[in-house]
C-alpha cells in the first residue's frame, strides 16, 4: 500500500515555526501514544534545539499503559521532559504546569539571578493533526484564560494566553507534517485515523492491523470477536464477518464490511489499550 503526504504549505508552515521557537523558552511536542513515534516529525528536534523540551504522550487512554511507561522512561533517557495524558481530561492536564515550570528552572533561576521576577515562561504547542493540540490548548487554558499580547487587526502580532502568572501560552498550535520514513509510518498513521479514509484500501489496512494485534494482543482479538484462534490475518476476518453478522444480501461473508468495523473498534478503543510501536524498537 502506498501512502503519501502532500503538505500544501509544508516550507511556509517551517518557517512559520522557526519564527515561533526563537519567542518561546519551551517547546510542548504533543504526539499520539499509540505510536509516538511515527506520529512525530523528528525536524522538531533541530527546529527545537536550545530550547526545553516537553513531550506529552496524548490519547494516553487509548493505548496500552504497561507501553505508555516505557515510552516515558525511553524519551526521559533522551533529555525531555515527558506526561502522558488524556488531552480531553481536566485533571490529567493539571500536572503539566508544574512540568512547564521544573523544565524552565534554568531560565527561570537566570532570570532570578539577573534580578527579573515573574517574568512568565513562554510556551507553543506542536504536532503532526490530529494528535489533540487545540483539544490540549482548550482543556489546558479553560475559560479563564487571558489573551495577551496585540488586538488582532490593531497590530500584526502573536497572541499568548496568559495560564497563570507563571506560564504563557502561545494561542495556535504548530503543524508538524508526519515523515514518512518507511511506508510503515504511512500504515501506522492511517490505523489510528491520521489519513484520510477515503484515499486508502480499508480492507488492506484492517489486514495490516489484524496482523498487529494477533503479534502483540492476541487474547484482546480473540476475545472481543469470539474467535479460538487468531493465526490467520483472513480468517480472522472472515471470522469477524460471521461472528458480527456482517453479511452481504446473498448470504456471502461481507469482508469489507467487518474491515471497517475492525478498525473502527480499534480506533475507539473497543478492542483494548493499543499500542502499535514499543520502544526497544527505536533503542540502538
Ligand atoms: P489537532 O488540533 O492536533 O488536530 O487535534 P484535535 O485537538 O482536533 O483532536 C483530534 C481528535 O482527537 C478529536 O476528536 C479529539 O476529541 C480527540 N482527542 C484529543 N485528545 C484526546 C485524548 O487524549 N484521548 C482521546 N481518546 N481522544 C482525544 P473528534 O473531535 O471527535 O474528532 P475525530 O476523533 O472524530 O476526528
Amino acid at each position: 500500500m502506498q501512502f503519501q503526504w502532500y503538505p500544501g504549505h509544508m516550507t511556509k508552515a517551517k518557517r512559520q515555526m522557526q519564527e515561533d521557537i526563537k519567542l518561546v523558552d519551551l517547546v510542548i511536542e504533543l504526539v499520539d501514544a499509540r505510536i509516538p513515534m511515527s506520529s512525530r516529525n523528528p525536524d522538531i528536534d533541530e527546529l527545537g534545539k536550545n530550547k526545553a523540551r516537553l513531550i506529552l504522550l496524548n490519547k494516553a487512554d487509548l493505548a496500552d499503559e504497561r507501553v505508555n511507561q516505557a515510552w516515558m522512561a525511553f524519551f526521559e533517557k533522551k533529555g525531555y521532559f515527558v506526561v502522558r495524558m488524556d488531552a480531553r481530561s481536566k485533571a490529567q492536564i493539571k500536572p503539566v504546569n508544574s512540568v512547564i515550570l521544573d523544565a524552565c528552572k534554568e531560565k527561570i533561576e537566570r532570570d532570578r539571578r539577573r534580578g527579573i521576577k515573574n517574568r512568565p515562561v513562554r510556551a507553543m504547542v506542536v504536532g503532526i493533526p490530529n494528535v489533540g493540540k487545540s483539544t490540549f490548548i482548550n482543556s489546558f487554558a479553560g475559560k479563564a484564560c487571558a489573551k495577551t499580547g496585540n488586538k488582532p487587526g490593531v497590530t500584526k502580532g502573536k497572541q499568548w494566553i496568559r495560564l497563570n502568572k507563571s506560564v504563557e501560552l502561545l494561542d495556535t498550535p504548530g503543524i508538524l507534517w508526519p515523515k514518512f520514513e518507511d511506508q510503515s509510518v504511512g500504515l501506522k498513521l492511517a490505523l489510528i485515523g491520521s489519513i484520510k479514509d477515503e484515499i486508502l484500501n480499508i480492507d488492506e489496512m484492517s489486514l495490516e492491523l489484524i496482523k498487529y494485534l494477533q503479534k502483540d494482543y492476541p487474547e484482546a482479538l480473540c476475545e472481543r470477536y469470539g474467535l479460538e484462534s487468531c493465526e490467520d490475518p483472513l480468517k480472522v476476518l472472515e471470522g469477524i464477518a460471521a461472528n458480527r453478522a456482517c453479511i452481504k444480501k446473498g448470504g456471502e461473508p461481507d469482508l469489507s464490511k467487518a474491515a471497517a468495523l475492525v478498525l473502527e473498534e480499534f480506533r475507539s478503543g473497543t478492542i483494548g489499550r493499543i499500542t502499535l510501536e514499543k520502544p526497544e524498537e527505536y533503542d540502538v
